[in-house]
């Protein structure tokens, strides 16, 4: 392999920055030119790509989002635009194509792989944590930390006002990112799409521990992917034992934001591995990490299984309850 080019898809994360440098740093090092393309596949279909030096990912390691820029390409769908993608990669001699995203951008990937033949990596990028085979993603950490560290404060004026607040974490459909953030942030109560909840218990037990004094204030962790409105329909029943709930969607404050430690290591140990596992004859795989290991898993698991939130994971969260 003399070629590759490298995108990042979908939903931007902390880490992304590192995977690419991890990747151009690594293939240079085997003589490997670089393409670097911009917007994700869909750049790709527009043939926008820029040739990588060592240089181009110099002080990027520390920085939030990707300097390669990302986009959603709904376009990608259509087996006839991954065919034109091909011939934009053989036209400019490229051998392989690395993938950094989530499930979805992934999917394309392996998509583009089955139908063309273009040997194809991906690496694990979204803060939802939500992908098949892999314990950990890019961005994952920083995400945490930067919703705990946002509900810490919140709790602050929860606990002076002795009020409830009702904090709504990204995830998309997993539970995954509200469960960790939950547990970290000593909720009072996660509520994931993986678990159905009764409203009116929860209020209930919300308001009995007021009354006895055991609760006068309370974070509940709210995973955006629950059934629609819930968060608002929780407030409002609350607002019928007579509490005075407020909710704070915590929104795209998660996605940015410099990567934390843990991310930079392990986005550059992935983007490295990437490139190795290439140069072994791998193709149509993921680098993710299992029991502290990095693994390869096939692209083509992400879309038959899905990730199951761990229900000792979340018992142990409810135990912590007071
Ligand atoms: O997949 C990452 C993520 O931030 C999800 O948690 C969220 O549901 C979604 O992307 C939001 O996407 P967008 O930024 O396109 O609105």
């Amino acid at each position: 392999i003399t070629s590759v080019a490298v995108l990042t898809s979908g939903g931007d994360s902390p880490g992304m920055n590192a995977a690419i440098r991890g990747v151009v740093r690594t293939a240079l090092s085997y003589g490997i030119t670089v393409f670097g393309i911009h917007r994700g596949f869909t750049g790709l279909l527009q043939n926008d790509m820029e040739l990588l030096s060592s240089a181009s990912v110099s002080n990027i390691v520390q920085r939030g989002g990707t300097f390669l820029k990302s986009a959603r390409c709904p376009e990608f769908h259509d087996p006839a635009c991954r065919k034109q993608a091909a011939k934009i990669l053989h036209t400019r001699n490229i051998e392989a194509l690395l993938v950094i995203g989530g499930d979805g951008s992934l999917t394309g990937a392996h998509l583009l792989e089955e139908e063309t033949g273009i040997p194809v990596i991906g690496l694990p990028g979204t803060i939802d944590n939500d992908i098949f085979g892999t314990e950990d993603t890019i961005g994952f950490d920083t995400a945490m930390n930067t919703a705990l560290d946002a509900i810490d404060r919140i709790r602050d004026t929860a606990d002076s006002h002795e009020r409830h607040f009702l904090v709504e974490v990204m995830g998309r459909n997993s539970g995954f990112l509200a469960t960790h953030v939950g547990i970290a942030a000593g909720a009072e109560m996660i509520l994931v799409p993986e678990y159905s909840v009764n409203i009116a218990e929860i209020a209930l037990q919300l308001a009995t521990s007021r009354k006895a004094g055991t609760g006068s204030s309370g974070i509940i962790v709210v995973a955006e992917g629950n059934e629609p409105d819930l968060t608002s329909k929780i407030a409002h029943e609350l607002q019928q034992h007579g509490l005075a709930p407020h909710i704070s969607i915590l929104g795209h404050i998660q996605r940015g934001g410099r990567p934390s430690g843990h991310d930079r290591v392990l986005a550059s140990c992935l983007g490295a591995v990437a490139i190795e596992y290439l140069l072994a004859g791998y193709s149509d795989i993921m680098v993710g990490v299992s029991n502290g290991e990095v693994v390869d898993i096939p692209l083509d698991d992400l879309i038959r299984y899905r990730k199951g939130l761990d229900p000792e994971l979340l018992k142990i969260a409810l135990q912590l309850h007071k």
